[in-house]
């Protein structure tokens, strides 16, 4: 793993940690990095209600809006299943919004095995709606 990457991965790591997901019992991390190169952590934050519930992208997300960046340059994505876990076709749409290059890199690791896939957000979301579209 590149030191870029496993910077990504232990910050996506220590947010898993902090997942509250009782109810799927799948705590996810996942920590991107910013045009100002800082780097956002996020967890899944479930509830009782199940829709009311958000994954762990958006979570991050609102921490990059909130320092006042604005792009997501690099994404890493960790949970604990045998295949990579991917972002949801919502966060998809959600993290499109701040992908301004869509050859950015979306890694999907996992606690105990590492890194096991990494594409493009174009590869991960092809044919894109955005703003450019309205
Ligand atoms: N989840 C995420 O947080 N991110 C993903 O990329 C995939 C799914 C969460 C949502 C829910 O809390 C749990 O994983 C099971 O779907």
């Amino acid at each position: 793993m590149s030191p870029e990457i496993q910077t990504l991965f232990d910050a996506a790591l220590a947010a898993q940690q902090q997942a509250h997901a009782p109810y799927s019992q799948f705590p996810v991390g996942a920590a991107l990095r910013c045009e100002r190169g800082l780097v956002h952590v996020g967890c899944n934050i479930e509830n009782a209600a199940y829709p009311s519930g958000w994954c762990a992208e958006p979570t991050a997300i609102s921490h990059m809006i909130v320092s006042g960046s604005r792009e997501v340059r690099e994404l890493l994505v960790i949970g604990n299943s045998d295949e990579a876990c991917s972002p949801c076709g919502l966060c998809r749409q959600r993290l499109n919004e701040f992908v301004k290059d869509s050859g950015i890199r979306v890694h999907m690791a996992h606690p105990q095995r590492g890194l096991l896939k990494t594409v493009s957000f174009a590869e991960l979301y092809p044919h894109r709606f955005g703003g450019e579209h309205l």
